[in-house]
């Protein structure tokens, strides 16, 4: 059970300070010691909380719409070699954010290992309350948390020598392997993109519908036995009730045993490769802070391999 832990503290893909508090928020409330203790990883943590000064760009205008171009597509692509480096190992890669700009670092550098390890596509299941596609031209906030899955499917791209140019085709991932969970604030312009590229999407009307039992049956159905599995979880999934603390919270979401429920059902394939959680921002709500952080350490160990029996 070898775990590579990439802690990243950066809140660079929108404008809220604190997202990059959340990693240290989460291994002080004890997250790391019970992945040793209680599921026995063997972890390969570096022991930092990673803030990349070095890549934060002072002179960084908006380009395309996009705000911080150069210093998040220089933060995720330095990321993007971290998490290669440990899944190439053969790791499972736990990365704690950050804000959900981030999933460009990780999900590029598992989708390459994955396909050189084992020549195969991998699939990515997205649990968000939004769908994070929006191309720099549909965005209408210019934050880069909202537009990671377009960069990653290729919907959206830069050319070489730009901020995402730097993404190659054996770090993207199929539109067809990408599965999401718990929408409720998709934007005008990414119900477009869902609907025209035939993406799976498990919105929360959904969940009301046929329960997230059935949901996480059709979700795993939809990507298929064996495949390698990349989860990217924004905690502002779950709804306010449970994790309160976090930077674009929208009402109506999953309950914690949701998110939890989720999280089991992908460890019971035994495919999941890497996971992130993103979105914690400790910062933000003075009461809810240490309830949202005990939510993603809960969603974390579910993922993990913690059962209730
Ligand atoms: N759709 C909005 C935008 O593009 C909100 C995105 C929120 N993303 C997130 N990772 N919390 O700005
Ligand atoms: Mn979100
Ligand atoms: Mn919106
Ligand atoms: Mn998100």
């Amino acid at each position: 059970n070898e775990l590579g832990l990439v802690a990243v503290g950066f809140s660079g893909g929108q404008c809220k300070p604190g997202v990059d508090a959340a990693p240290m928020a989460l291994i002080e409330s004890g997250l790391v010691d019970q992945l040793k203790d209680d599921l026995e990883y063997n972890i390969h943590y570096d022991g930092q909380v990673h803030a990349y000064g070095d890549l934060i760009c002072e002179d960084d205008p908006d380009y395309r719409n996009m705000k911080k171009p150069k210093t998040v597509s220089a933060v995720t692509e330095r990321l993007s070699s971290q998490i290669y480096e440990h899944a190439k190992e053969g790791r499972f890669v736990l990365t704690l954010g950050g804000d959900h700009s981030i999933a460009v670092g990780t999900i590029s550098g598992t989708a390459k290992a994955i396909r050189e390890r084992l020549g195969r596509e991998m699939a990515v299941i997205w649990v968000d309350a939004h769908a994070d596609i929006n191309t720099p031209e549909t965005s209408d906030s210019g934050n880069i948390h909202g537009m990671p899955v377009a960069f990653l499917t290729g919907l959206a791209s830069d050319k070489p020598g730009m901020p995402f140019g730097w993404l190659k085709d054996d770090q993207k991932i199929s539109t067809k392997k990408l599965v999401y969970i718990g929408l409720r604030d998709v934007d005008r312009g990414e119900k477009k993109i869902l609907r025209e590229n035939g993406i799976k999407a498990f919105s929360m009307h959904d969940v009301d519908r046929y329960g997230i039992g059935k949901v996480m049956d059709m979700a795993l159905g939809w990507i298929g036995r064996d495949t390698p599995i990349h989860l990217s979880f924004d905690i502002d999934a779950l709804d306010p009730m449970w994790a309160p603390s976090t930077g674009t919270a929208v009402r109506g979401g999953l309950t914690l045993r949701e998110g939890d429920f989720i999280a089991e059902c992908v460890h019971e394939t035994g495919s999941l490769v890497a996971l992130d959680l993103v979105e914690v921002n400790p910062r933000l709500e003075q009461h809810g802070a240490a309830e949202t952080v005990r939510a993603g350490v809960s969603i974390v160990r579910c993922a993990l391999g913690d059962t209730l029996l």
